[in-house]
């Protein structure tokens, strides 16, 4: 992809999850995220990927504006068995549920980074964490394909639904493994499309060119085969993926995107039943 192409992407993505949370800092949601549809503009209704990813108790003392905005596919933290002590790193923490679930299950002798790009996600991010009380962590502005942090410095990678809307996913996987210590675990739910796209659509289809559907999560996903190629390319062992929830074309919401308006029902169907919210594991092997 070229570089004017990758720019285009992170704007997109900046853009969309930028006003995001400005609705949610300016408290306009009126109770967005929760059902109401302010996700809307999604290929995939946010609502569907989104919703019933915690479990009651957990959020309980979790600043409200970090559950509404809670945009991810899965619950890193609870899957990523973190342990007292541990330095975790979340990659696009957004308004920082899974940073203060992490803080949480670190406790006070571990310590939490997160890392975005969108000022306004930052902003809410740190009024949330202020709320909360928490001092174990820190928020980060910058690239996951640059992480402003130390080689060998970070136990435990997690990231909630941020890798698949990357331009460029190996320098970023390339990050995750040089600040990861030798031993560290990469632990993020994502979207994954399994089996890959039908052969006449992975390249230049509308599917890859729909920003929309990029910054929905979707069009940016990794195959499988694709996802497994990238973590071994950059050093990693140990590598799993775990569907945690599958998708129907009726989970597209009302309107259809143009990609696939174009394909008919049925290769639509069959293209939307290969994406699947995934959790995918992988650890950088001990120094020798
Ligand atoms: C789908 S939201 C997920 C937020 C959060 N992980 C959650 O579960 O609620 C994506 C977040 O990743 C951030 N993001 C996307 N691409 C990024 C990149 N290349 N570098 C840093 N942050 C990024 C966005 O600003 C946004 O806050």
């Amino acid at each position: 992809m070229a570089d004017q192409d990758k720019q285009v992407i992170t704007e997109a993505v900046r853009s969309r999850y930028g006003s995001i949370a400005l609705t949610v800092l300016e408290d306009k949601s009126g109770g967005c995220c929760q059902g109401s549809g302010c996700c809307e503009g999604t290929s995939l209704n946010t609502d569907r990927i989104s919703t019933d990813l915690y479990e009651v108790d957990e959020l309980e003392g979790i600043p409200l504006k970090s559950k509404l905005a809670s945009l991810g596919c899965g619950n890193p933290t609870a899957l990523a068995e973190l342990h007292p002590g541990e330095v975790v790193l979340d990659l696009g923490s957004g308004g920082g549920i899974d940073v203060l679930l992490s803080a949480r299950r670190v406790g006070s002798t571990g310590y939490v980074y997160g890392l975005d790009m969108t000022d306004a996600m930052l902003e809410l991010a740190r009024q949330n964490v202020a709320e909360a009380g928490v001092k174990n962590v820190e928020f980060l502005k910058g690239d996951i394909a640059s992480i402003p942090l130390p080689d060998n410095s970070v136990d435990v990678i997690i990231s909630n639904c941020v890798i698949n809307l990357a331009a460029d996913k190996q320098p970023v996987i390339n990050e995750a493994f040089r600040v990861l210590k030798p031993g560290g675990r990469f632990a993020v739910s994502d979207i994954v499309i399994h089996g890959g796209l039908p052969a006449e659509l992975v390249d230049n289809s509308e599917l890859r060119r729909d920003l929309s559907s990029w910054a929905g999560c979707i069009s940016g996903a990794l195959s499988d085969s694709e996802y497994q190629t990238t973590l071994t390319n950059a050093g990693f062992g140990g590598i799993s993926l775990e569907i945690t929830r599958r998708y129907a074309l009726e989970d597209l919401g009302s309107t259809l995107p143009d990609w696939a308006k174009s394909l008919g029902e049925e290769l639509s169907q069959n293209i939307v039943s290969r994406f699947a919210s995934t959790f995918v594991r992988a650890s950088k092997p001990l120094a020798e």
